[in-house]
């Protein structure tokens, strides 16, 4: 667009996406610091750029929180290109409100894009037994599978400590991850500066091997307190597609 051009966005996303070392950047103008509407640009670039890499007979996974809500609101519904797609949250929960979201949004998404959705009750944090127990039930088992052919995966960025605490994880918990240096946290996982896991939620969803062999990845992030977490998430796999404001740009750049 001309503001792109005007601001010089299209050699800062080639920048930012050269410092990280992935596929492809994508920057909405503005900052999320000081206008809160920038996440909705946010959610409709996202998915503009979902839509483009579409094809038939695909699975698409997708986690929760905020910026995944906007890319479902914002996606535009229009006449169904590919056939045979299905909409599926990447990782289970009905724990917290935080993960629940994610069956809503893929619902949502599965709707604007005419596919189907496949809910996946799963409690967040549980023993592994009762996981693997659980993961034995064939309508489980169903999702599980499903969880395996994810293609393409579109999923929100956080910071570790303010999604320990939105978790309702224990004190000693968050006060571990913190001592272990966890900067990240994305679909389950938390991640330190490096990239490095440092613990999972024990759920059923995708792996972080299955991420790591994804060629179709999108992460969206807004907000420059985001900056430590989105370099140490494109350190996981190098086909990310990174939707973020320039506000948040810049701060990576520095
Ligand atoms: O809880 C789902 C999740 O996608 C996390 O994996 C991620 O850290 C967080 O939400 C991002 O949330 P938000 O978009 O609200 O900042």
């Amino acid at each position: 667009s001309y503001i792109h051009r005007f601001k010089g966005l299209n050699s800062m996303e080639e920048e930012v996406a050269k410092k990280l070392n992935i596929h492809k950047v994508l920057i909405v103008p503005g900052s999320y610091d000081e206008d809160e509407l920038v996440l909705r640009e946010i959610g409709r670039v996202a998915s503009v750029y979902l839509k483009s890499i579409l094809k038939n007979d695909i699975v698409i996974g997708i986690t929760g929180g905020q910026t995944m809500a906007m890319v479902a609101e914002e996606m535009s519904e229009d006449d169904l290109k590919h056939s045979n797609i299905a909409v599926i949250p990447a990782r289970g929960g009905l724990g917290k409100n935080v993960e629940k979201q994610s069956n809503t949004i893929a619902a949502k998404i599965a709707k604007k894009l005419n596919a189907s959705y496949n809910l996946l009750h799963m409690p967040d944090n549980i023993s592994k037994e009762l996981l693997k127990s659980l993961s034995e039930d064939p309508n489980i088992k169903e999702v599980v599978d499903y969880i395996q052919k994810i293609g393409i995966l579109v999923f929100g960025i956080g910071r570790a400590d303010k999604m320990s605490v939105r978790r309702g994880l224990s004190e000693e918990k968050i006060n571990t991850l913190k001592q272990h240096g966890a900067v990240a946290e994305a679909f389950g996982y938390y991640f330190n500066k490096d990239g490095e896991i440092i613990q999972e939620v024990n759920t059923v969803g995708v792996s972080l091997d299955h991420y790591k062999g994804l060629q179709h990845i999108i992460g969206a992030a807004a907000g420059t307190e985001k900056a430590e977490a989105i370099i140490a998430i494109s350190k996981l796999n190098e086909n990310l597609t990174l939707v973020i404001d320039e506000g948040l740009a810049k701060k990576i750049l520095i």
